[in-house]
């Protein structure tokens, strides 16, 4: 009795939850992919039914006084990007810079195609990687000619960040999170001291070091020609490959809403802020492209 009027009320908290969420427009459980509700959502907004406000579970966003209300310039623009796919809109690593990138080669039970991974000039991680070598600043944009909806005025190229953050922190992923406690900091390009620590601004911005992070820049198909038994033919559904290649985005989608971001190291629910989130949505943190709950992404290429 008392359990099925339990059933009944976590019901109905649901009806109300996917009510409220469909007004605010904020995703629904039927709708994992919407970019303006994370952390990657960089734009001034300030209208809860268009996003995450100013202040508001993330630590970068464009400052009021800034032409940056819209979400996706900050990676895409609708003309003359570069590269051209997929409309970039980040000034990206050139090309020494980008073959410098320091991979996970150095494991001896690797297969040689692993071993020998590269990043190069069209790496799809490289799109990535425009933000999160602690380097690039975030900030910059390729192409300034977009309009600000509010009155029309052209941007900006270096749009102003605001937030919690002070300094060169404002301004690339990294300075942030120098001696910070947390070791998953975001900045994946910067030196570590042995307890996973980014420890000054040179390590921070050093911005080549992957060896420390899952390989990438390398064929799938050639490594599981290699690995029989041990990597599945292909991947599972939703997993991508680049040209056949494993990238970021591989495990990654830079766009899906997993409800939750981050205010300095700590992790916001944002149910908290009152938006719809669900179990589906949580096993997607941080913007992965299928679950790993029971770790079935890395279940979907690896037979272990
Ligand atoms: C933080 C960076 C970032 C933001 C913000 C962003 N995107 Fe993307 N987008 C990417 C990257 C990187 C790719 C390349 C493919 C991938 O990694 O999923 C991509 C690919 C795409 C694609 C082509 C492939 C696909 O997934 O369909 C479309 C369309 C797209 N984005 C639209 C948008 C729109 C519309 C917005 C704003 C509402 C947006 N993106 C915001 C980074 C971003
Ligand atoms: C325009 C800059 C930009 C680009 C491009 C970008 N990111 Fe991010 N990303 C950010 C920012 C800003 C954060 C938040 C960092 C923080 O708060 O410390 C972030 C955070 C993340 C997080 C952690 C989120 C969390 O909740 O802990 C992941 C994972 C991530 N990005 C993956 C990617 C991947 C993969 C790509 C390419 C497909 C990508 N990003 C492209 C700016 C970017
Ligand atoms: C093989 C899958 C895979 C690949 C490839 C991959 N990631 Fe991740 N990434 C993950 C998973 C899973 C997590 C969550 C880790 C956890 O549980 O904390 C993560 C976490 C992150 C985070 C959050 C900070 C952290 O260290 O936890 C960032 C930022 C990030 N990835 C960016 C990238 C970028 C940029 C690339 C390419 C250079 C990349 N990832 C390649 C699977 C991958
Ligand atoms: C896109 C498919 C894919 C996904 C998803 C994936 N991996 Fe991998 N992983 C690979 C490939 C391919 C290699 C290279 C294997 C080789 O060539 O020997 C690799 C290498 C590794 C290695 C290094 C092996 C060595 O010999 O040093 C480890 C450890 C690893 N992956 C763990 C994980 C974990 C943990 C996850 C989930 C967070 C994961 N992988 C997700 C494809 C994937």
């Amino acid at each position: 009795m008392i359990a099925k009027r339990m059933k009944m009320i976590a019901a109905g908290i649901f009806v109300i939850a996917q009510a409220a969420g469909v007004a605010l427009g904020v995703p629904t459980s039927s709708t994992v992919t919407d970019v303006r509700f994370t952390v990657h959502n960089l734009s001034n907004n300030n209208d809860p039914t268009k996003g995450l406000t100013q202040g508001e579970g993330r630590n970068y966003n464009a400052s009021s006084t800034g032409q940056a209300d819209q979400v996706c310039i900050f990676c895409h623009t609708p003309h003359n990007a570069s590269p051209a796919v997929p409309l970039w809109n980040k000034v990206y690593p050139g090309a020494g810079y980008a073959e410098g990138f320091r991979l996970y080669t150095s494991s001896a039970t690797l297969s040689n195609t692993a071993k020998a991974a590269k990043l190069t000039a069209s790496s799809e991680s490289l799109l990535c990687l425009s933000c999160h070598d602690g380097k690039t600043a975030i900030n910059v944009l390729h192409n300034s000619s977009y309009r600000d909806s509010s009155d029309g005025a052209t941007g900006d190229a270096i749009i102003d960040i605001d937030g919690t953050l002070t300094g060169a922190g404002k301004f690339a992923i990294g300075d942030l999170w120098i001696g910070a406690t947390s070791v998953n900091a975001p900045n994946l390009g910067a030196l570590r001291d042995s307890e996973g620590y980014i420890p000054s601004l040179a390590a921070s911005t050093n911005g080549t070091n992957l060896t420390d992070d899952h390989p990438i820049g390398f064929s799938y198909t050639a490594a599981a020609a290699e690995k029989v038994g041990a990597l599945k033919p292909t991947p599972d559904a939703g997993i991508r490959l680049f040209g056949g290649r494993v990238e970021c985005s591989s495990c990654h989608n830079p766009h899906i809403y997993y409800g939750s971001g981050l205010a300095g190291s700590t992790r916001i629910d944002y149910a908290s802020l009152g938006l719809y989130v669900d179990a589906a949505q949580r096993e997607r943190t941080p913007f992965l492209t299928v679950s790993n709950n029971g770790s079935k992404l890395c279940l979907g290429c690896h037979i272990k």
